[in-house]
């Protein structure tokens, strides 16, 4: 039945194109640069060691994350519908099996979670811009600036009121469509972020500990890394570039067809990646400067960053712009998140727009609850990895968004037919077609399964055998 299937299949978009591969290149851009370059990256690069961390996590982003956003991209723009119905569609017509439906199932309920939590960090950049407006960090000491965050943080009815704001919003624009509006904010947001960063990277440069902060991201002491720390950088890999979920599928549906798969991915991946490392840059030279611990957990940008702010000229305005970009590009990732439940809704249900996003967004903001909670009334209710909230994310970045990808890169790999997945990447160039088909098909798989197996310290015994004296 497969060999039917070549370079014939042309299906149209249920929801409507994307204008250009610019304004698609934008949109997954849009979707990958967020809280996970900004606010996830460095706290959890400080919390595993630094330079180690960034290293496999910066292999796990080319190695593994690369390829699977081809594939992704690329199962997208075959199917052409929600990531259910086109994991359900390809999978009848490239396997003969419909079961390959419960991957996008998997990516709807992983982008529901995920959403709870990041809705709420998100509201803390809102509240942000208004701390930083009305001044609050001028001239401030460190520990104001933390006794600032914990205010926040450490109340159920502000953190609470913020996440509804950002949930309020997220809904809002999801029930108008995602092209309108998204495209305008993207094409201004992420230069301006990047524009804001560079200031901020000069202010670092000039606090005296920057060797000390780019030797912390950059020197790595592979001593420091742990088999969970390794499992931790590829999640990181897979969050940041929003892969596994269904969210760059969902959006590689709109892609025109004539448009180039891999060349758009390289460009994202490394707008994504230079945006992460430029954080770090900016991050731990002030952690280091003011002698704050790299290991302060999800609160590091908000004790941070304010202490820059707070000592630049025209702070008040900076701080207040920069954390209202930045709740800006949480809200292009927070729409991505919701965009493949809200699809698949609207395509199953038959229910519009509107009503899918209120129904989808009412959830996730109950159950967002979860995660206000952890930083305060909940905050010693602690097992497994710590908090609820440190257990969803653990769960949803580390497991669920791996899985996700495995699949989706065994599925465009080896269950695609090669006519099928040549013709969708369109390479003249044949050499790198068959360089992504060897990533897709051995290297991200495999690194994914190892990665796993090493974290529930089922390698241990190839290590000592190897390494008697168990010295890596
Ligand atoms: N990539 C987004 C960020 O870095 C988060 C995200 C994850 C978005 C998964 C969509 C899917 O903030």
């Amino acid at each position: 039945m497969a060999e039917q299937l070549t370079a014939a299949v042309r299906r149209d978009s249920l929801h409507g194109l994307w204008s250009s591969r610019f304004v698609f290149i934008l949109a997954v851009t849009g979707s990958a640069v967020g809280l996970g370059n900004i606010w996830k990256f460095p706290y959890i690069a400080g919390e595993n060691g630094g330079g180690a961390f960034v290293a496999v996590y910066l292999l796990c982003v080319f190695a593994i994350g690369l390829p699977i956003m081809v594939g992704e991209v690329l199962i997208g723009r075959r199917g052409r519908r929600n990531p259910v119905a086109t994991m359900t569609l390809l999978g009848e017509e490239e396997a003969g099996h419909r079961s390959w439906s419960l991957v996008g199932v998997l990516g709807v309920v992983t982008g529901f979670l995920i959403l709870s939590f990041y809705s709420v960090i998100a509201g803390w950049t809102g509240a942000y811009i208004i701390k930083s407006a009305i001044g609050e960090f001028v001239g401030a000491a460190p520990e104001a600036v933390v006794q600032s965050f914990i205010a926040l943080s450490g109340s159920a009815v502000n953190s609470g009121f913020w996440h509804t704001a950002f949930m309020g919003v997220t809904v809002f624009v999801v029930a108008r469509g995602v092209e309108r509006g998204l495209e305008q904010a993207v094409r201004f947001m992420v230069p301006a972020l990047v524009v804001i960063m560079l200031i901020l990277l000069g202010y670092a440069m000039n606090t005296g500990a920057f060797q000390q902060g780019f030797a912390f991201l950059f020197r790595p002491d592979f001593r420091a890394l742990t088999g969970s720390g390794v499992l931790v950088a590829m999640g990181q890999a897979f969050f940041t570039l929003s892969l596994g979920m269904g969210a760059v599928m969902a959006y590689g549906a709109y892609l025109p067809q004539q448009a180039s798969i891999i060349g758009t991915s390289v460009a994202v991946v490394c707008a994504d990646t230079a945006i992460a490392i430029l954080a770090g840059l900016v991050i731990f030279p002030i952690v280091f400067a003011n002698g704050l611990d790299p290991n302060a957990g999800p609160g590091l940008i908000f004790e941070t960053l304010p202490l820059a702010f707070g000592q630049l000229p025209g702070g008040a305005i900076f701080g207040a712009l920069f954390f209202l970009l930045l709740a800006f590009a949480a809200l292009t990732s927070g729409i991505s998140l919701m965009e493949p439940a809200v699809a698949w809704i609207m395509e199953n249900r038959g229910v519009g727009r509107a009503s899918a996003a209120m129904l989808v967004g009412g959830v996730v903001w109950a159950l967002g609850f979860m995660t206000v909670l952890s930083f305060n009334r909940l905050s010693d209710f602690r097992f497994w990895n710590g908090t609820i909230f440190d257990n969803m994310d653990f769960v949803t970045t580390n497991i669920m968004l791996p899985l996700g990808g495995l699949f989706i890169t065994v599925f465009a790999g080896w269950v695609m037919c090669q006519n099928s997945s040549a013709d969708e990447l369109d390479e003249t160039a044949g050499s790198l077609y068959r360089l992504w088909l060897f990533l897709a098909r051995y290297v991200a798989p495999v690194a994914v399964l190892l990665i796993f197996f090493n974290a529930i310290g089922l390698l241990e015994p190839i290590f000592d055998a190897l390494m008697p004296q168990g010295q890596l």
